[in-house]
């Protein structure tokens, strides 16, 4: 197993948002995190990835116990994450922001200008990253001016650019139009292909992409692990559809919309 977490539970003041959580990803897997809002997903994500700590339980890394390590370690590690609400410097060029990705993973945040005076190496592999996720045309484009669909992408590309072991990715097409929504995740998984990324975590609420894509899916609600098996598990399991889908009648339709959908790609 490469990331595991085990009995968390996660605390805002007296609010409960995680309780007794256990799951694992294994080398090799792409796995949705699905749940209606305020399930406890990206709290899940903030405690794998460091940048929250739970109050109780552990997270452990190729078993190894990551308590305690902030998201820079654990990003030269080979954790990587990108987020719900996108992390960017908004003055930055397209190029530039994937090259400081690039440079904090070299510099492991000490040689800095040691990695700086590499420039040309930094350049290469920026435009490489650049190239895989359909930027290239926009290099010098501040990334504030750049499209919803564009700036999601850049902050993807730029977890891409740490060359993680592990990426988790919180609504990678959140706020882009359905038909964006394909094409980024076609983009992203061809990406970790050609990067060597096997794992991916996703948090994920279009059920179509979720269905496609993942070799499993856990289903959350209110802070609690609802469900945790293959798609085929969870599709027919009609207490996680209609408590993600948010509608008592939606069993039947959603498995209609699901069965149309897999016609349409074969
Ligand atoms: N910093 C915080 N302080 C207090 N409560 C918080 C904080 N962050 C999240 N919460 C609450 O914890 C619960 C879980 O939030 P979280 O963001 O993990 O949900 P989510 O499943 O990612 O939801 P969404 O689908 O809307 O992104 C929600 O009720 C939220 O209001
Ligand atoms: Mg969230």
């Amino acid at each position: 197993m490469i990331l595991e977490a085990i009995n968390i539970s996660k605390y805002y003041g007296e609010f409960c948002a995680l309780k007794d959580v256990s799951i694992g990803i294994d080398e090799g897997e792409f796995v949705s995190v699905i749940g209606p809002n305020g399930a406890g997903k990206t709290t899940l994500i903030n405690v794998l990835t460091g940048f929250l700590k739970p109050d109780a339980g552990q997270v452990n890394f190729r078993g190894k116990d990551i308590a305690g390590k902030g998201p820079e370690e654990l990003s030269t590690m080979g954790i990587a994450r990108s987020f719900q609400l996108v992390h960017i410097f908004p003055e930055l060029s397209l190029i530039n922001t994937i090259k400081v990705a690039i440079i904090s993973r070299q510099a492991k945040g000490m040689r800095l200008f040691a990695s700086l005076a590499r420039d040309k190496e930094v350049h290469e592999q920026a435009l490489e990253v650049a190239e895989l996720f359909g930027l290239a045309d926009l290099l010098e484009e501040t990334a504030k001016n750049c499209p919803q669909g564009i700036k999601k992408l850049l902050d993807v590309a730029s977890a891409f650019a740490l060359h993680p072991e592990i990426i988790l990715l919180d609504e990678p097409t959140s706020g882009v139009s359905t038909s964006d929504k394909n094409k980024i995740m076609q983009v992203l998984v061809d990406a970790s292909k050609k990067i060597g990324i096997k794992t991916v975590l996703q948090v994920e609420h279009d059920m179509d992409i979720v269905f496609s894509y993942s070799d499993r899916i856990i289903a959350m609600q209110q802070g609690k692990v609802l469900a945790d098996g293959s798609p085929a598990e969870v599709e027919k399991n009609e207490e996680v559809i209609c408590t993600v889908v948010g509608q008592k009648e939606c069993f039947q339709t959603f498995n209609r919309i699901m069965s149309m959908n897999r016609e349409e790609r074969a």
